[in-house]
């Protein structure tokens, strides 16, 4: 089928398979030529199919020869209808791993549950006996709490008092005020529950009660904190409260790990643009005027650029070094008080008609259409394309 872009808001329908596999293949190049030296060997990806958790998965396999297992929650194909993305890259990593002779195997479902969690160590007892790191980049809106069943939703609102302030609707450049309501009621509980640290927790508890983490098991789960333009809405926000939560959790876990003297952390990761980023009020004007200051000062990173320095300059260097709050900080080059002056100034002067000039509009919509593998460079977009894909190694 003749494969386009079918946007709703944030997000997009349909998905491109030659596209995503190309973006994949392009990262796949890039970790190629930055090997991670006594990088890890059997790794876990929770929330493995896009955005951080894909390029953690590439980095491991490419940069260390991990043998990788992805876990994610994505929408397979049918006939005339399109999976979802991560669909689609989980497909074109997998092919590729496996023509590499690399281990590479997937389980699709929900990793909050019991059921997905034994599913994993059970792949794990058999084929890899043990993982020597899990990377946590896991981002729902929504959770059905395993015990419970009780289900959760997060939202994404201000503490205390309505936020007011610009956002930018991507898809028209229109840059308009929005107001959003504070947290009420169980919201602030309830996002913690979503994008909180127990789940993190609980993988933890179940894999190290099986006996299949290693001997200096490392664990890594993604946050964020951001500027001072978006603080209301994130930081200080119910989602920043889930991130307090997962932040904390890193000490516990830290803790439960000490028979396998095994340690886990948070990095603090960049803005990029990714489905789960572009749900959130005001981030996108943000993230436009951000990339636009970036590029120009020649330090714009996107995901695979942030996880091999991950990997690289951080987990797997020498010294390792941590924020006072106990974080890795790989946000640093988008903190850095140069970069947040100006984009602050750009921010007081950002209209409809200024935008195309002083932000990355177009950076920000390129980014956006790739996640879903359109606008992708060198992709025959007018070809027929076969949307019935299978990953390889996809568990049943
Ligand atoms: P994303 O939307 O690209 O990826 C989310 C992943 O979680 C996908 O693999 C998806 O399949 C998986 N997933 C969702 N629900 C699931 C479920 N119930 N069971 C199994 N898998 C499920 O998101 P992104 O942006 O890569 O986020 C990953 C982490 O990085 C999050 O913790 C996020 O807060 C954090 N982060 C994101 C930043 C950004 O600007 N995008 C900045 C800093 C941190």
């Amino acid at each position: 089928m003749i494969i386009e872009p079918r946007t709703r808001g944030f997000i997009c329908l349909t998905a491109h398979p030659k596209g995503c596999e190309q973006n994949v293949l392009t990262q796949i190049e890039y970790i190629k030529e930055r090997p991670v030296t006594n990088g890890p060997k059997k790794v876990l990806v929770i929330g493995a199919s896009t955005g951080f958790g894909l390029a953690s998965r590439i980095t491991a396999a490419y940069g260390s020869n991990a043998a990788t297992i992805g876990a994610f929650f994505e929408k397979p194909p049918s006939e005339g209808r399109t999976a979802s993305p991560g669909w689609y890259n989980s497909a074109a990593f997998e092919a590729q791993a496996h023509k590499d002779g690399l281990y590479a195997k997937s389980i699709n479902g929900d990793a909050f549950s019991n059921e997905i969690k034994t599913q994993t160590i059970d792949l794990i007892k058999e084929d890899l006996g043990q993982i020597d790191l899990l990377i946590y980049s896991l981002a729902s809106p929504v959770r059905t709490h395993p015990d419970t069943g009780e289900r959760f939703k997060s939202v994404l609102k201000p503490i205390g008092k309505t936020f007011t302030d610009n956002t930018v609707d991507f898809h028209t450049g229109e840059v308009k005020e929005i107001s959003i309501n504070p947290a009420e009621g169980d919201d602030i509980k309830n996002t913690v529950n979503v994008m909180g640290g127990e789940d993190w927790q609980m993988w933890i508890d179940q894999l190290k009660a099986a006996g299949v983490l290693s001997e200096d098991f490392k664990t890594v789960a993604y946050s964020y904190i951001g500027s001072s333009l978006t603080e209301a809405v994130y930081r200080k926000g119910t989602i920043g409260a889930a991130k307090d939560d997962l932040e904390a959790t890193a000490f516990k876990i830290t803790d439960t790990l000490k028979g396998v003297n095994g340690q886990a952390y948070v990095s603090v990761n960049k803005a990029l643009v990714t489905q789960a980023s572009s749900a959130i009020p005001v981030i996108p004007l943000y993230i436009s005027l951000l990339y636009k200051v970036m590029k120009e000062e020649g330090i714009h990173e996107g995901c695979i650029e942030q996880i091999e320095r991950l990997f690289n300059a951080r987990l797997y260097a020498e010294n390792l070094e941590l924020d006072e709050a106990g974080r890795i900080r790989i946000d640093d080059w988008e903190m850095r008080d140069d970069i947040q002056a100006k984009v602050l100034e750009l921010w007081k002067q950002a209209t409809t008609e200024t935008l195309p000039n002083i932000g990355d509009l177009k950076g920000y919509e390129t980014d956006f259409f790739n996640l879903f593998g359109f606008k992708v460079d060198g992709v025959d977009y007018d070809k027929d394309t076969n949307e019935m894909v299978d990953i390889p190694g996809l568990q049943a």
